[in-house]
């Protein structure tokens, strides 16, 4: 599979509560971007209309529907989202769930990122759910069964790119959302990087909302991360 454009490495969140005001910021950001991700709150109101649309006008669309089921059910679920044309769709990283993806995935376009753990869970959540693990170990665990199920990639927060890099060299695209350029707001999340310290942490793509879709001027609010990211990669790469 060909690296993909920095354009591309740029996925911005249509985190906005209707398909109008997504259509608004997608005209806003004009060529700028071309990678947007749709999540649950469009998704139950016509998102996936929009993710055909914003698929036939050349864009690549990462839809964030985090699925987890019995495996049958989420083979067939897959299937059918296949013939919507995205490229992205995430499932929760359990090995059964990743597995009945990406088979429901193959010979077609579709890639499946597994969501390793949510960033909303600290240790004590995970003790509550009934796990006998740390974060950092369940990340690890989930992001090494993700590299032995095959499937394209996981999402994961910036402080454990280092680590899920090194374990599984090149076998998975990390996707990275808590990205904050330097002197941004961090809003609720917590575990936060600049692009920048990202893509050298190895992230291949990054989530970026608020810091675009909140600037009073987003088509030049991403065009300032495209070239952090541009920056990063060459260092990255020298
Ligand atoms: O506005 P902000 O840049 O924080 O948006 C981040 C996006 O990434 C949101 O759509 C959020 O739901 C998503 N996301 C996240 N953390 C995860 C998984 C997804 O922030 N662990």
């Amino acid at each position: 599979m060909s690296a993909p454009s920095v354009r591309e490495r740029l996925i911005v969140p249509l985190d906005v509560p209707s398909v109008e005001d997504a259509w608004g910021l997608v005209d806003r950001l004009g060529d700028t971007a071309c990678h947007y991700k749709i999540g649950h709150a469009l998704q139950f109101c016509g998102g996936l209309d929009l993710a055909r649309d914003l698929v036939r006008d050349g864009n690549r669309v990462f839809l964030d529907v985090k699925l987890h089921d019995i495996p049958n059910t989420i083979e067939n679920g897959v299937a059918r989202i296949r013939d919507l044309g995205v490229g992205f769709v995430t499932v929760h990283a359990y090995p059964q769930t990743m597995a009945a993806a990406q088979h429901a995935a193959q010979g077609s376009s579709l890639q499946i990122l597994g969501v390793t753990v949510l960033t909303s869970m600290a240790d004590a959540d995970l003790t509550e759910a009934g796990y006998a693990m740390s974060v950092a170990d369940l990340v690890r665990q989930r992001a090494r069964q993700a590299a032995d199920v095959g499937v394209t990639g996981v999402v994961c927060a910036p402080p454990d790119l280092a680590m899920i890099r090194e374990d599984v060299g090149d076998d998975l695209q990390l996707v990275t959302p808590g990205v904050r350029p330097a002197g941004s707001e961090a809003g609720d999340q917590k575990r936060v990087a600049t692009p920048g310290e990202a893509i050298a942490a190895g992230a291949d793509y990054l989530v970026v909302g608020r810091p675009i879709y909140a600037a009073p001027d987003p088509a030049a609010a991403a065009r300032s991360v495209i070239e952090e990211i541009t920056q990063a990669l060459g260092e990255r790469n020298a």
